[in-house]
């Protein structure tokens, strides 16, 4: 029996992927097909793949071609499958052509002809395109926009803001600049907001009601009314409003959710969550540009994520300590929030004005999790034991800090009209509650933090 192997991704899956099946197919008697996983794909650069793993494999199998589908997973998989397999033709799309000779040690190997004028990244291009307008004063906006240059299906088509290195910057690269939101909005089909918080609602709302989908920086708004009425309005409407906090989307934290919520260190005992920043957030330098992104809301929505995520809202008690600034109304130069819950701590400490070590901990009956500084950007992590033979590290590739993940998954909540799985709406409702509480100062302790 002649065994025929072949790999590849498979998005969206088309003739040209079926034509190279059948020849495949008809080398021998035997077919396998390895389908990448997306892990794999996203650390071999191909970023923009629609189709989840298991929607690729279900689109190979229904095919009817395949005697047998694996995933390919790692570097170097190739020489393990044709060995372990019994593998006689190793054969791929002339696309390919001489970058798999080195498998001719192992089998033969056959480069079919590609069929011409069909790729998934064609169609993935052709798929409607978004045009995005982007508002806010923040430096981040030229990452952003960089980042959705990555990603097909989505492309910055016009920025409201008032600061002149934007301004620049976007003309340069023929975007439409405006100081008019509504103007903006009407050039658009979905907004990406980082205005200043208490700007959220307003412009969130303006945005939903002329029917554009909504990716917020968070927080989403600083109290719980005005968060239920926007959700409220994109619901009506069938609308995306997503919360914007980039680690929510990032493979590793993702994972380490995971690692945490299978058991795998044991009963959540504590959560400590740490971040902070100096570099462009000094409060002078935020009140020049009218800016007033204070501790909470910079930092708040993300420190409170793990803990949320792993341990709940449904906290008993939550005891919030805060320095705030005498110059400038509700900056909190720093903040320090403990959460107790029936069976658990958390504490998170996050600032604008102080510098700390930006950890995570997550301390289990069994073991804890310890990702580094800087964890809200981590690729990294590691499970520690008593025994210290049993810890286990693991690495994520990270692109773009994880703003292009975030937006990869606006688009695809667009394109699918579902949800993120990644952020619920009760974690961002949690999150907005504890705003809530700092603006009304409900139990807040205030503390003085003479400047340097
Ligand atoms: N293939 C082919 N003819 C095409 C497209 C793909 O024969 N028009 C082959 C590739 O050479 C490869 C297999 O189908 O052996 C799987 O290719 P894959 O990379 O998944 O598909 P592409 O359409 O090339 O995807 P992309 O545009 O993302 O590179």
């Amino acid at each position: 029996m002649t065994k025929v192997i072949t790999y590849g991704t498979y998005d969206l899956l088309h003739y040209g992927h079926i034509k190279l099946l059948e020849r495949a197919k008809a080398l021998g008697d035997y077919l396998i097909v390895g389908v990448t996983a997306s892990d794999f794909d996203r650390k071999r650069g191909k970023i923009n793949v629609k189709q989840s793993l298991m929607e690729r494999i279900e689109a190979v199998r229904a095919t009817g071609i395949a005697d047998e589908i694996i995933v390919e997973e790692y570097e170097g998989q190739k020489i393990d499958d044709i060995r372990r397999l019994n593998i006689d033709i190793f054969t791929v799309g002339s696309d390919w052509e001489s970058k798999f000779d080195y498998l001719n040690e192992y089998c033969k190997v056959i480069y079919l002809p590609r069929t011409a004028g069909v790729s998934s990244s064609e169609i993935r291009a052709e798929q409607r395109t978004i045009r995005l307008g982007m508002v806010g004063n923040h430096n981040i906006l030229l990452k952003f926009k960089k980042e959705c240059s990555y990603i097909n299906g989505i492309q910055v088509a016009a920025l409201c803001t008032t600061k002149e290195n934007l301004i620049a910057k976007a003309k340069s690269e023929g975007i439409y600049v405006t100081d008019n939101y509504e103007k903006m909005l009407s050039l658009v089909d979905a907004v990406y907001i980082i205005s200043e918080p208490s700007n959220h609602y307003q412009h969130i709302k303006e945005a939903l009601l002329q029917k554009k989908h909504v990716l917020c920086e968070a927080p989403v708004a600083i109290n719980d009314h005005d968060f239920d009425e926007v959700f409220r309005i994109a619901d009506e409407n069938r609308l995306v409003l997503m919360e914007g906090i980039k680690t929510a989307y990032s493979t590793a934290y993702y994972r380490l959710l995971l690692l945490a919520q299978s058991g795998e260190i044991g009963n959540i005992a504590a959560i400590d969550a740490t971040c902070t920043s100096l570099s462009d957030s000094s409060s002078s330098v935020r009140s020049q540009n009218g800016e007033t992104w204070n501790s909470i809301c910079s930092w708040g929505p993300t420190a409170m994520l793990p803990i949320f995520q792993l341990l709940g809202t449904d906290y008993m008690n939550c005891t919030i300590t805060s320095a705030l600034s005498t110059k400038i109304e509700n900056y909190d130069v720093f903040t320090k929030i403990d959460f107790l819950y029936p069976h658990a701590v958390a504490t998170l400490k996050i600032g604008t004005g102080i510098k700390s070590e930006g950890e995570l901990v997550v301390s289990g009956s069994k073991g804890y999790i310890y990702v580094p500084a800087p964890w809200w950007k981590t690729d990294y992590f590691e499970l520690r034991y008593e025994n210290q033979e049993d810890n286990r590290r693991h690495f994520y590739q990270l692109e773009g800090e994880g703003i292009r993940y975030e937006i990869i998954n606006f688009v695809k909540s667009i394109e699918t009209k579902k949800n993120s799985i990644y952020l619920s709406r009760k974690i961002s409702k949690g999150i907005t509650n504890i705003i809530e509480k700092f603006y009304n100062r409900v139990g807040i302790q205030e503390i003085q933090i003479t400047p340097f």
